[in-house]
């Protein structure tokens, strides 16, 4: 695998072209979504587990210096545009302003790939809802605050905007069932989030989340903070120091939050962190027993964790982006400027 990487890169490195068709043609073959590096991207799975930072990292670069050469091959094009545009009227104008990925969609599935890899299952579940998904289903008590006016949309249907993405953790244990022998359900859900919050730089009221989830005959904390770990390290593209405490939702148990040491100021203290250099970014925990049973899961027999990524809240850390309201705003000036 090391091989066919720096070969690529060699061949990237001279590739020429004569026309714009010709450039085209170079991004479907090294960059589509059947195109060689995906293709690799694909064969990382085989990578042995001590090596997959290291062809990780790799991977990563060669799909930089090939996007890259496309720009530089294009840009030759761009230049005598106009004289071109004069030999033949019938070519569409050059350049084209392309548009880009939302920051959230980069991040989002930048880690969907990441657990793909992982033998995970991306599903995602609707953004109305009932108080059965929402709540009821994930051991929230009838008198639960959460359930409130204050915190919540409901719709004059009686059904509400759902206000995490655990909502759809009854669905999926329903559809897929209780794992067979050796294996483990293993699913990640995505999706946008409401929550009737006033609005300020740090807080939204329509959020994304991502939720992991995975259930099986032994799962345990340490397959858990592994997975956490994986995560971290893949969308930082380094080891970031992390803390556990314990966290109350009524739908783990134990629960936890996983806190990151503040990308923005290295845990220093800034606004973003409150001063305290910490970022609560992963709230997670077992699986309560009572949300298995009312999945169809036998919670004598079987083990679960769940995570809630905080997506919107992780890509701030990413890009350094600091204020939320960035993300609805629609400024493409703004929004422009992520391309990874
Ligand atoms: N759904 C919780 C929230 O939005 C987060 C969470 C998910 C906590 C999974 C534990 C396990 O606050």
């Amino acid at each position: 695998m090391r091989e066919k990487i720096e070969t690529l890169f060699t061949e990237i490195e001279r590739l020429t072209a004569n026309s714009l068709e010709e450039v085209e043609a170079i991004r479907i073959k090294y960059l589509s979504k059947k195109g060689i590096i995906a293709t690799l991207m694909d064969e990382f799975r085989h990578v042995p587990a001590d090596r997959k930072r290291e062809v990780g990292m790799k991977m990563n670069a060669l799909k930089q210096a090939a996007t890259e050469r496309l720009q530089q091959l294009k840009e030759q094009f761009a230049q005598n545009g106009t004289a071109q545009a004069g030999n033949d009227l019938s070519r569409t104008a050059y350049p084209v302003a392309l548009g880009t990925r939302h920051p959230l969609s980069i991040v989002r599935e930048e880690i969907c790939d990441i657990f793909k890899r992982l033998g995970f299952t991306i599903a995602e579940g609707p953004e109305v809802e009932d108080d059965w998904h929402v709540f009821s289903s994930l051991n929230f008590a009838d008198d639960h605050p959460a359930r409130d006016m204050q915190d919540t949309f409901y719709l004059e249907n009686g059904q509400l905007l759902k206000t995490h993405t655990s909502a759809a953790q009854n669905t999926i244990m329903r559809k897929y069932g209780p794992p067979k022998p050796g294996h483990a359900l293993k699913a990640l859900f995505p999706g946008r989030c409401f929550r009737n919050e006033n609005i300020d730089a740090s807080h939204e009221n329509t959020f994304f989340q991502l939720e992991g989830m995975m259930i099986g005959e032994n799962i345990s904390i340490s397959n858990l903070i592994y997975f956490m770990k994986v995560l971290l390290t893949e969308v930082f593209e380094r080891e970031v120091k992390v803390r556990l405490r314990p966290g109350f939702f009524p739908f783990v148990e134990p629960g936890f939050e996983l806190d990151i040491n503040c990308v923005i100021c290295g845990g220093e203290g800034c606004p973003t962190c409150k001063h305290s250099g910490w970022l609560e970014l992963l709230p997670c925990g077992m699986i309560h027993p009572n949300v298995l049973s009312m999945g169809g899961i036998d919670p004598e027999k079987y083990t679960g964790f769940a995570f809630g990524l905080g997506l919107t809240r992780l890509a701030m850390m990413k890009y350094n982006i600091r204020d939320i309201r960035l993300f609805n705003s629609g400024n493409l000036k703004q929004l422009k400027q992520f391309t990874r």
